[in-house]
């Protein structure tokens, strides 16, 4: 089956056609949502609190990344497949960055790499860019910055910020990157950016202007129920069903009602 590529994920947007965009980071979600027909699969940083259940997504490796990248890229065929590039990994220098970012390609078979922030890291994109490596930038709430920013409220309200939001996603775009995530800012900002840049938008808790959506799988499934940001949606409540079956496989087995005798050889 023909991989996505990001040409036609800017075909997509010419044509105003939405993109679809989801989380994953194992082998059954992965398998599902390519199944599915989901045109991008970010193996997100988001797993060290989805999967490993850490505070935030600053502790998150290297090593971590490439292990659940290769697993999710293994998996997919037709989706694009964005590994996401942890904490630390990227920031140092242009070098350190191309060097783990073609790590995520050769090592890990992902055919892209995401960055979070703006102007800062413009170089970092820049570089990896003129190496063949497709970049996915990240703005607004980026979650690595969480100690910086405070929390996970909403990004650029203010008008300053939102100028330069808006400068940072054309340095971006001018950097070479493929598509910008927009996550946790006001609608019309995303819709703004959206008009103005050519490659497509990817929005998350940015309104319905963007060119397309993301969301974690988790998140819109109700298995990670920590918390539920009002931009979630959920499609299904997964969790509840899990515990519901679990409450009832022990009363059975507490019975002495499972396995029976059809169940047994
Ligand atoms: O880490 C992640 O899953 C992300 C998406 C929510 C955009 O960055």
């Amino acid at each position: 089956m023909p991989k996505v590529t990001t040409k036609q994920l800017w075909e997509m947007k010419r044509k105003g056609e939405r993109i679809v965009a989801l989380t994953a980071y194992e082998y059954l979600f992965a398998r599902i949502l390519d199944e599915a027909g989901v045109d991008m699969i970010l193996v997100g940083d988001s797993l060290g609190m989805v999967f490993a259940g850490y505070e935030s997504t600053v502790r998150v490796t290297m090593e971590q990344m490439l292990y659940h990248t290769r697993i999710v890229a293994s998996a997919v065929e037709r989706a694009l497949v964005v590994g996401d590039m942890p904490f630390m990994s990227f920031q140092v220098s242009p070098e350190e960055a191309l060097r783990n970012a073609g790590r995520f390609l050769q090592e890990a078979g992902a055919q892209a790499v995401k960055v979070e922030g703006g102007e800062e890291v413009a170089e970092q994109v820049k570089r990896m860019v003129e190496a063949g490596i497709p970049v996915l930038g990240h703005l607004g709430l980026t979650p690595q910055s969480v100690y910086q920013l405070g929390g996970y409220g909403v990004q650029a309200r203010e008008e300053d910020e939102a100028r330069k939001l808006l400068h940072d996603a054309e340095v971006l775009q001018e950097a070479g990157a493929f598509a910008v995530v927009l996550e946790k800012v006001p609608g019309e900002l995303a819709r703004e950016v959206t008009e103005r840049l050519h490659i497509p938008t990817i929005g998350i808790g940015a309104g319905p202007h963007c060119d397309g959506q993301i969301l974690v799988t988790q998140d819109m499934l109700g298995l990670f129920e920590r918390f539920r940001p009002k931009f979630v949606r959920r499609y299904a409540e997964l969790g509840r069903l899990a515990r519901e079956a679990v409450a009832q496989y022990s009363q059975d087995v507490r019975e002495g009602t499972f396995p029976s005798e059809k169940e047994s050889f």
